[in-house]
C-alpha cells in the first residue's frame, strides 16, 4: 500500500458506512494508518467482521441499518468525514434483474446520509457513485462530461440509486454549502472481493470457476467485451485524496484507460493459477457495454493522482489470497456458498 502523504487525517473522525465491504475495509486500514480516528457503520448484509479483524481494537464498530434515518443520524454525530460507502452493490447477473430493489436501496442510502450528514453539520462527505451512471453508447475512455442521465442497461436500478445521490449533493452544496466529494470508480478487483452467488463480481466469479476446475469455464456474453479493471488500492487512495482536494460536488471518475477483454483475463488468470481448461462464451446472456474504460485525465488534474497498479500485479495477489481463503469459500457452512443459478460468470 502506498503511504497516504499529507497530515490532513491525522486525529479526524471518519465514518466509514459499508466498512466491513470489499472497498470499505480497505479504506478503513488506509485511513487508521494515515492516523484517523475510524468509526465503521455497518448492517455486514454483504460485509465481514473479519476483514476488520486486524484492526479490530483500533476502530470503533456499529452494527447498524443505514435504511433508517435515526440510524444515520446517530452515526454521523461528532464526525469530520462521512465517506458513504454502504450500498446495495451487485454483479450483473443480480443487478440486471433486480433493478427496483436496487434504486430502492441505494437511493434511500445515499439520501440519508446526506441528511444526516448535513443535519451534525459535518465538514466533508465523500458520494460513492459509479461508472454505471454513463450510457453504454459513451465513447471511451469515457470522460465526465458523457454523462446524460441516462445510465447503462443491465445497471439501470442501481446506477438510478447513485444519479440520485450524486443530484443530491450538488443541491445539497448549492444550498447549504457543504463540502462533499463525488467518485465514480470503475469495476474494484482486489483481496477481500469474495466470490458470492449471483452477486458475485466477474473477477472473484472466474478466479472460484477456474480454481474449482470447471471445464469448460463459461462466461457470459461474446468474451470481447472488455473492461480496465481498477485495484482496491488505487480507489481508495483516490477517494482521499477526493476528500482532500476536490470536495466540490462534482464528479470525478476513479478509473483508467487500460482495458482488458473478458477472454484475456480468463487468460490471465489461468496462466496464474496454472490451470489451462476450456473457455467457453455464452453470447445469449448479458455482457453490458462492448468496451468500457474510463478517462482519468480529471482525477490527475484534481488530486495529481493516476490509478498505477498493473493488473497482472494485482490479480496475482488477489488469486494468491483467494487460494488461502479458497476452502472456507467452498464450506457448506460458509454464508457466502450457496452456488449460481446460471452457473456463469457475468462482466460486473
Ligand atoms: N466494487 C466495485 O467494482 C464498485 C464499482 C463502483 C462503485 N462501487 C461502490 O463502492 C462502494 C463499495 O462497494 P463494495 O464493492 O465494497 O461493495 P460491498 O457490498 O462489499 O460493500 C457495501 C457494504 O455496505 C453494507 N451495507 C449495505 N446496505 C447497508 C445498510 N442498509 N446499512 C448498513 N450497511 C449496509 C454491506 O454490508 C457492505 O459491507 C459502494 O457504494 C459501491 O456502489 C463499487
Amino acid at each position: 500500500m502506498q503511504p497516504v502523504d499529507s497530515t490532513f487525517w491525522v486525529d479526524r473522525k471518519v465514518l466509514v458506512t459499508g466498512g466491513a465491504g470489499f472497498i470499505g475495509s480497505h479504506l478503513t486500514r488506509r485511513l487508521v494508518a494515515a492516523g484517523a480516528k475510524v468509526r465503521v457503520a455497518d448492517n455486514l448484509e454483504r460485509g465481514r467482521k473479519e476483514s476488520l479483524a486486524d484492526i479490530e481494537g483500533q476502530i470503533e464498530f456499529c452494527l447498524v441499518d443505514l435504511a433508517s434515518q435515526d440510524n444515520c443520524l446517530a452515526v454521523t454525530a461528532g464526525m469530520d468525514v462521512v465517506m458513504n460507502l454502504a450500498a446495495r452493490a451487485c454483479g450483473m447477473e443480480y443487478s440486471q434483474s433486480h433493478h427496483g430493489e436496487m434504486l430502492t436501496c441505494n437511493a434511500l442510502l445515499g439520501l440519508n446520509i446526506l441528511e444526516a450528514s448535513r443535519q451534525n453539520h459535518v465538514d466533508r462527505v465523500l458520494v460513492v457513485s459509479t461508472s454505471c451512471v454513463y450510457p453504454d453508447e459513451a465513447a471511451v475512455p469515457i470522460r465526465e462530461e458523457a454523462f446524460t442521465g441516462v445510465p447503462e442497461r443491465v445497471n439501470e436500478g442501481y446506477a438510478l440509486g447513485k444519479i440520485v445521490a450524486e443530484q443530491q449533493a450538488r443541491f445539497y452544496a448549492r444550498e447549504y454549502g457543504m463540502k462533499i466529494a463525488i467518485a465514480r470508480p470503475n469495476n474494484a478487483y482486489g483481496p477481500g472481493d469474495t466470490w458470492d452467488g449471483d452477486k458475485s463480481h466477474v473477477i472473484p466469479a472466474l478466479i472460484k470457476r477456474v480454481l474449482d476446475d470447471e471445464n469448460p469455464v463459461v462466461a457470459w456474453g461474446s468474451g470481447k467485451q472488455s473492461r480496465a479493471f481498477v485495484h482496491v488500492n488505487d480507489i481508495t487512495r483516490a477517494f482521499m485524496l477526493l476528500i482532500e482536494h476536490y470536495a466540490c460536488a462534482d464528479p470525478v471518475n476513479v478509473g483508467h484507460e487500460r482495458e482488458t477483454s473478458i477472454a484475456d483475463l480468463l487468460r490471465l488468470i489461468c496462466h496464474l493459477t496454472g490451470r489451462s481448461p476450456e473457455f467457453r462464451f455464452d453470447p445469449t446472456k448479458p455482457e453490458g457495454a462492448p468496451r468500457k474504460s474510463l478517462s482519468s485525465e480529471k482525477l490527475r488534474r484534481v488530486t495529481g493522482y493516476d490509478p498505477d497498479t498493473p493488473l497482472e500485479q494485482g490479480l496475482k495477489a488477489m488469486v494468491d489470497w483467494y487460494a488461502a481463503h479458497f476452502t472456507l469459500a467452498r464450506s457448506p457452512h460458509h454464508p457466502r456458498a450457496t452456488s449460481s443459478p446460471q452457473g456463469a460468470a457475468s462482466t460486473k
